[in-house]
């Protein structure tokens, strides 16, 4: 079989290779082989096709690349009764390693110097045709949201940044949040938005680009507010919109980690989700900002990757935007590419204007079973 493959640290190395099929074993009594459908790219992936990121399973010299995979069962082990063949799964990225929050579930949480990460770090991905998974570590996908799955994986980076901030703030006892605030209108700032409103807070996204456009529009769309930062400053939408009771940083730009603890309310919490690789330094009112933390009883978070809990609600959500606002997560699917072969024109366009969300169909959907309506 086929699967596009990187040698990371060699700049631009990503190729269609030959491997051998995976297989199930009798004795893997509680794996799962699922085939892929569906493969979305992210600018992880651009870094490590740049030579920047990522490692290769120990024993391989290349690493297969795709960590936002959507795929259909095909068979299962003896001992898997929760997955069946022809359930729509999503693999969870990260694999458990040795400390004690891998142990109870939470990898994502690990305090391990190397982590475990699929298509990123020591773990092949999801961009080949097959791949063989314990039945622990994949989520069920409901069929009528097979359109959308390829989004659940980005979602749950989301799901965890916001399901850690309400968990933060349960030290307030009574914390109601109202309006917040989310920086960048990207696949993650996008998605930030759909969470947020769907748990009933006013939105305020603020992202360089002047409106109308696509991500603009989509915002709107739920109901949330759309500022231009060439207009207005993250200070004057914090006046207009604010105070703001969480801030979700989604632009990839480390400087405005430190504008956002300026505008954040009493009491709020901003949580940070911009994995930024460079060496950027800034100056900061480091006196102001602190002052307002202490006097202000603040929080900041970071947040990366996602556990089991935070897939499970990605999927709740993700029905739940199919239920109030129909259509919406489909639109941020912007660019499909076809089959493996297309990888080198997904490369291409991520980053480019007027996409949002790049994948690669590796394999068609399955045609949807038509349920009997009722009676
Ligand atoms: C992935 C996360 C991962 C992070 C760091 C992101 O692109 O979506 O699952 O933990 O990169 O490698
Ligand atoms: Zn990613």
């Amino acid at each position: 079989m086929k699967a596009i493959t990187v040698i990371p640290g060699r700049p631009d190395s990503s190729s269609l290779r030959d491997i051998v099929e995976p297989q199930l074993a009798a004795e893997d009594r509680r794996s799962v082989k699922v085939k892929v459908l569906r493969v979305g790219l992210d600018g992880t992936d651009k870094e490590i096709n740049a030579g920047e990121y990522g490692a290769p399973p120990p024993g391989s010299d290349y690493l297969i690349l795709g960590h936002e995979g959507f795929g259909v069962v095909t068979e299962v082990g003896d001992d898997v009764t929760e997955l069946v063949p022809g359930d729509f799964v999503v693999c969870i990225v990260r694999q458990p390693g040795g400390s004690i929050y891998d142990q109870i579930g939470t990898p994502d949480f690990t305090t391990d110097d190397t982590y475990h990460e699929h298509g990123i770090n020591l773990v092949h991905g999801f961009l080949t045709e097959y791949y063989v998974e314990d039945a622990s570590r994949l989520v069920l996908v409901p069929g009528g949201l097979a359109e959308i799955g390829v989004l659940l994986e980005p979602t749950t980076v989301v799901e965890k940044g916001i399901n850690q901030a309400y968990e933060i703030q349960r030290r307030l006892k009574v914390w109601e949040p109202r309006r917040a605030a989310v920086l960048g209108a990207g696949t993650v700032g996008l998605l930030a938005t759909m969470v947020l409103r769907l748990r009933g807070l006013d939105v305020t996204v603020a992202a360089l680009d002047e409106a109308p456009y696509l991500n603009s529009e989509l915002v709107e769309s739920l109901g949330a507010r759309y500022v231009s930062t060439r207009h207005t400053s993250l200070q004057q939408a914090a006046e207009s919109h604010g105070p703001f009771d969480l801030i979700f940083e989604a632009t990839g730009f480390s400087p405005l980690a430190f504008e956002a603890m300026g505008v954040l309310g009493r009491n709020g919490v901003l949580v940070l989700a911009s994995v930024t690789g460079g060496d950027r330094t800034v100056e900061v009112p480091a006196d102001a900002l602190n002052l307002g933390f202490v006097l202000g009883n603040k929080v900041m978070v970071g947040t990366v990757n996602a556990s089991r809990r935070d897939f499970e609600s990605g999927v709740a959500d993700l029905a739940a935007v199919e239920a109030r606002w129909p259509g919406w997560a489909g639109r941020l699917l912007t660019h499909r590419v076809d089959g493996l072969t297309g990888c080198p024109r997904a490369f291409e366009l991520l980053g480019a204007a007027g996409v949002i969300k790049v994948f690669v169909q590796v394999a068609d959907l399955p045609r949807q079973v038509a349920t009997p309506s009722g009676p």
